[in-house]
């Protein structure tokens, strides 16, 4: 049978992380790559000898894409997807945030209206098996009606990338864009509410400080708290951290309701990837009215732990994608809920530098879909 066929654009980190789970899989190759970068060609070369280095505009010309993986700098995916909306390739997963600037969201959203392709935004932190073992124990009911939810993320600094485009707020599209999409678009999942207030503190402290690149020296921040109201009542709290690897869980989710509390617990790396005493992810239920704590110990295969660095949750995030192609579904993480999840990230990051709340009323409509212009989200 003939295996799906990807086009991988942008063989940098992440790009490589998803070369060894397609590696992976029986089903599935990468055939094409797209990468400007010598020395990242010849890594990639490294997994797949066979593979064609090529244009983007390649992609007009050639037949048997199955699908795109997009996974490029933030600033860069607007032009891509704009080539990517306008071209033959029906199936594209992209990276994580969708966009950087908050004139381009609207934009985006009417583009791949007018295209009709499946696109599929890579918020694999849905698939941390402690993290989806929490929501789904929180949609169960046991902690009766859930009303609170946190998620501490403390970790390691933002680490060096090809010509040092997350060193900028131009480029990444802030810290709370960039890197916490991901929770917003978690906070959404549980609550499925549309977000309402945004407010959050935050700020530099302590890395980059004496950095110094052509653009000058790195304007992200590396530590915030973030507060988002949702319109159902509900309410759920960032904190943020990332000078703090010396933690041995980097994520620590609570999802707290009427009648108790559960916890989510994903290890750093270090400690998941540890030969002599590996920590495992873990689950915990604190009921009120028993007041004897239950924890739960969650695995994950040590062979798809190693290939990537976010908790296996990579491999899974492609089992779902590669499913979607082959028997026609919808994307598990739609292109609404990518572009949901930046625009609490560019509200937070507002929030930040004008030290005002910031009112998101009226920018959804009733199935959590953007249905206005957000440029005044600028800063
Ligand atoms: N889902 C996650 O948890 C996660 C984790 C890390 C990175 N990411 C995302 O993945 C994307 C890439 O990040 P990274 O860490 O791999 O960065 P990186 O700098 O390591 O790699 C980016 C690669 O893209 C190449 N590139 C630049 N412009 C290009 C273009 N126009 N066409 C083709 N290739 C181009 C660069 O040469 C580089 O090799 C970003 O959007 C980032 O936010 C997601």
């Amino acid at each position: 049978m003939k295996k799906i066929s990807y086009a991988l654009i942008g063989g940098g980190m992440m790009g490589l992380e998803h070369i060894r789970y397609v590696n992976k899989m029986n089903n599935a190759t990468i055939d094409t790559i797209i990468e400007p970068d010598k020395a990242q060609r010849s890594m990639c070369q490294e997994h797949i000898p066979n593979v064609e280095f090529n244009s983007l505009e390649s992609l007009n010309f050639k037949d048997g894409i199955d699908a795109v993986i997009v996974c490029t700098p933030n600033h860069t995916h607007f032009d891509i997807l704009r080539f990517l909306f306008k071209s033959k390739i029906k199936n594209i997963l992209l990276e994580k945030p969708v966009v950087t600037k908050p004139s381009d969201v609207f934009k985006i959203k009417k583009m791949a209206k007018d295209w009709g392709g499946k696109i599929w935004v890579g918020m694999e932190y849905r698939y941390m098996a402690p993290i989806s073992e929490l929501l789904k124990e929180g949609k169960k009911g046991t902690i009766g009606i859930p009303c609170m939810m946190t998620v501490r993320e403390h970790r390691n600094p933002f680490l060096k990338k090809v010509g040092n485009w997350n060193r900028f707020n131009k480029n990444s599209g802030g810290t709370l864009v960039e890197k916490c999409c991901h929770f917003f678009d978690l906070m959404h999942l549980f609550f499925q509410s549309n977000p309402k207030k945004v407010f959050a503190s935050g700020g530099k402290n302590v890395n980059h400080l004496d950095e110094y690149y052509e653009d000058g020296k790195p304007d992200i921040i590396d530590n915030a708290f973030v507060i988002v109201d949702f319109e159902n009542g509900k309410r759920a709290m960032l904190d943020l951290c990332m000078f703090a690897e010396g933690a041995t869980y980097q994520e620590e989710l609570s999802i707290t309701g009427s009648k108790g509390r559960i916890d989510a617990r994903v290890p750093a790396m270090w400690a998941e990837t540890s030969k002599d005493n590996p920590t495992h992810g873990e689950l915990t239920i604190n009921m009120r009215n028993t007041q004897k704590p239950e924890t739960r110990i969650i695995k994950v295969q040590e062979d798809i732990l190693k290939i990537g660095g976010h908790s296996g949750s990579t491999w899974f995030e492609h089992l779902g994608f590669l499913s979607m192609i082959k028997n026609d579904l919808e994307p598990d993480v739609s292109l609404e809920d990518g572009i949901r999840a930046v625009i609490i990230g560019m509200a937070a990051e507002k929030s930040v530098k004008t030290g005002k709340q910031i009112d998101l009323t009226g920018m959804f409509d009733d199935q959590g879909n953007l249905i206005k212009d957000v440029s005044e989200l600028r800063i």
